[in-house]
């Protein structure tokens, strides 16, 4: 049973400049779904709507950002959860930091610029379980982030007294104290060194094989999808173009988009030039017609310019949505 279904998900920006309304079509027709015990990447370029669609996962959708269509439906150990009906009592209760917890873009986010690391934990279990007794609850938070290989010593430092590495390692794991069932991790690496960066993605990836829970990982960065996912889901101009294993998407890419991403990996020892896609991805306030990826697609054809491809089913989780993609096999 998957954990969570979205179906024909639309979330789009409303926003109204001199009376003149604008409407960005963030997520346009996403239909995906996750399931217990995998890592989930998600990729796709700036403004393709990633933090969107983590936006309306993780249920902090505020305006101008709004659902329109579709459903995006939890089944969690206590209940099922629809994001696009439940109440922000409900989320709050029983939902935010207990089943879904959210890795920001950024991790100064979370944590307070004027508090002890400690007292953001502190702030985080007294609202959502209260704290009876300060002192095993000192204990259990130590254990918790000598578990994570963290010293304990970091829960006595304020954010800014720590590096970006272990900041996003604090990150996770004030996102992990409740083991939730989803964990959101919006570009978690993205502002850290290689080194570092293996690091962080490394205490993910235990974290996750340990408690066997769900992790979604959204990157622009595809080795990070190389080395981490499960399975990845390729997006471009809030929709998403391809869907599959990783190690399909990597050996076998189907989509022309998936297929530039993937050719512009660095390869060892390799110096050829790499190749870059013409122009720039379209404005979502007025995107273009057919197949979104079409003005920049270097096999495009007539019926790209005014048909919306169909996400096809290619076999074996493989999915993709593009016109010239003939059969099941190729
Ligand atoms: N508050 C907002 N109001 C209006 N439009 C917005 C708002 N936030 C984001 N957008 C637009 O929605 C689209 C998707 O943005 P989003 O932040 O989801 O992209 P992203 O894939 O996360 O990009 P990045 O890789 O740069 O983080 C972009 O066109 C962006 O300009
Ligand atoms: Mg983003």
């Amino acid at each position: 049973m998957a954990l969570l279904e979205v179906k024909e998900l639309k979330a789009y920006y409303k926003t109204e400049m001199y009376g003149i309304s604008r409407i960005v079509r963030a997520i346009d027709e996403v239909s995906l779904d996750l399931q217990p015990n995998e890592i989930y990447g998600v990729a796709g370029e700036s403004s393709c709507g990633k933090t969107t669609l983590i936006k309306v996962l993780s249920g902090t959708i505020k305006p101008p950002l709004k659902i329109y269509e579709g459903s995006v439906n939890y089944q969690f150990k206590h209940g099922n959860v629809d994001m696009a009906k439940v109440s922000n009592e409900e989320l709050q209760k029983n939902v935010r930091w207990k089943e879904i917890s959210y890795v920001m873009q950024g991790s100064m986010s979370v944590l307070n610029p004027v508090r002890k690391i400690i007292k953001t934990f502190e702030d985080i279990i007294s609202t959502h379980e209260g704290i009876s007794n300060h002192k095993e609850f000192v204990e259990r938070i130590k254990d918790h982030v000598k578990k994570l290989g963290l010293p304990p010593d970091v829960l006595y430092s304020y954010p800014h007294e720590l590096s970006g590495g272990m900041r996003q390692r604090v990150a996770i794991a004030m996102a992990t104290v409740f083991h939730p069932s989803l964990i959101i991790a919006d570009e978690p690496t993205t502002a850290l060194d290689v080194v570092v960066q293996r690091g962080v993605l490394q205490l993910l990836k235990e974290i996750q094989a340990e408690s066997k829970n769900t992790v979604l990982l959204v990157t622009h960065d595809m080795a990070v999808h190389a080395n981490v996912a499960d399975r990845v889901g390729i997006m471009y101009a809030g929709r998403l173009m391809e869907e599959a294993p990783s190690e399909i998407i990597f050996k076998r890419p189907r989509h022309p988009y998936t297929r530039h991403l993937i050719s512009s990996l660095p390869v060892i020892g390799d110096k050829s030039g790499k190749s870059s896609l013409e122009g720039t991805p379209p404005n979502l306030a007025n995107p273009p017609e057919g197949c979104r990826f079409h003005p920049r697609c270097p096999v495009a054809e007539e019926a790209c310019k005014t048909k919306v491809p169909a996400m096809r089913d290619l076999g074996g989780g493989h999915r993709a949505a593009c016109h010239l993609i003939q059969g099941a096999q190729q």
